[in-house]
């Protein structure tokens, strides 16, 4: 390692989460991946007490565990935030995909796309050290089964792009809840129980099948508050003001609702299908001045493909000052899975 490259693995206990510090000791840029909310006083005292410029912020995914000090950091210090260009971030201020590069004085981090965790997740390779996100966990790896992951993308992830790095590249993730700090793709090539020691895909999809994880306790404020970068539901304490349905309930409830499909016009009309009578308001400019026709104690559902963009768009309408709000659980896959009836 390079002599002005400085390094800091710091922790969080509460999401067992690694924020990583990077920087050039010589010109003082420096850069923070994967900062959490609760702890973004110590990071930043930490980078005053070393005298550095922080510039960028990176997030390797939306987290569903924890709400990111990205937008804080931003408001505090104007930094530029960067997520991965797939999660559909508006706010963020880079949207980085494969390839993308990030410089700090004479260091750069290059992006992969490793997606499986989640559809967007990414991995932050720079200096030999890999920054793997939940991606590839040591000894382990992240959940498949919430926004849009998949087991099989995963591990294509992890074999053609993670296990392909240098062998003697340090892998740094962004959690251990076992008590180790960092690994080595080698000894992940060899020792990963679930994509390692010559695992196959169909053995890693059956692993992940049989995980019967719980629901992450604090998903349904982390996901809105990471996709307007960590600006709004901060508080992971306080109690969800719009209510999470189930496809049966929002079944015998039809009619009785008014129903608001946020997802994209090429979605509503493909596949999926829509649910008889929902409006398609794409999540974005238009959804405010629709909702604003409305009284605040109307009774709205909101539906997306898998319950994400919903919850922002339940959140948005909470802040509006709606009482009534529900998020359907799941989306439209979970609607179809169920085979409630679909229009298409
Ligand atoms: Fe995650």
């Amino acid at each position: 390692m390079k002599q002005n490259f400085l390094f800091q693995q710091l922790y969080e206990d509460q999401s067992s989460t690694f924020t990583y510090l990077l920087a050039d000791s010589n010109t003082k840029e420096a850069v923070l991946i994967d900062t959490v909310i609760e702890t973004v006083d110590r990071d930043l005292k930490l980078i005053e007490e070393l005298g550095l410029k922080l510039i960028y912020v990176l997030d390797t995914h939306i987290h569903a565990d924890h709400v990111t000090g990205a937008g804080e950091i931003r408001k505090r210090l104007g930094i530029k935030t960067a997520v991965p260009k797939k999660a559909n971030v508006p706010c963020a201020d880079l949207n980085l995909s494969e390839g993308d590069e990030i410089k700090f004085g004479e260091f750069t981090i290059s992006t992969l796309e490793t997606p499986g965790h989640t559809d967007a997740s990414l991995s932050f390779y720079c200096e030999d050290m890999v920054f793997s996100g939940d991606a590839l966990l040591i000894r382990g790896t992240g959940r498949t089964d919430f926004q849009s992951g998949s087991a099989s993308e995963l591990y294509d992830s992890v074999h053609k792009k993670l296990f392909t790095l240098p062998p003697s590249t340090t892998l740094y993730p962004a959690h251990d809840y076992k008590g180790f700090t960092s690994s080595s793709i080698a000894m992940e090539i060899k020792h990963n129980p679930r994509v390692g020691g010559g695992r196959t895909k169909e053995q890693f999809i059956q692993i992940m099948s049989e995980l019967k994880l719980a629901y992450p306790k604090k998903i349904d404020q982390a996901l809105p508050a990471n996709f307007s970068c960590g600006t709004i539901g901060k508080d992971l304490g306080a109690e969800i003001k719009y209510k999470n349905i189930s496809p049966s309930e929002l079944q015998n409830r039809l009619g009785a609702s008014l129903l608001v499909d946020v997802r994209e016009n090429d979605e509503y009309t493909g596949e999926l299908g829509h649910i008889q009578g929902s409006h398609l308001i794409t999540l974005g400019e238009s959804l405010k001045p629709f909702l604003e026709g409305y009284n605040r104690t109307e009774e709205i559902v909101f539906v997306c493909r898998s319950g994400n963009r919903s919850a922002i768009a339940s959140q948005l309408a909470v802040e509006l000052g709606f009482e009534k709000i529900s998020n359907l659980e799941g989306g439209m896959l979970r609607w179809n899975e169920l085979k409630f009836p679909v229009k298409k």
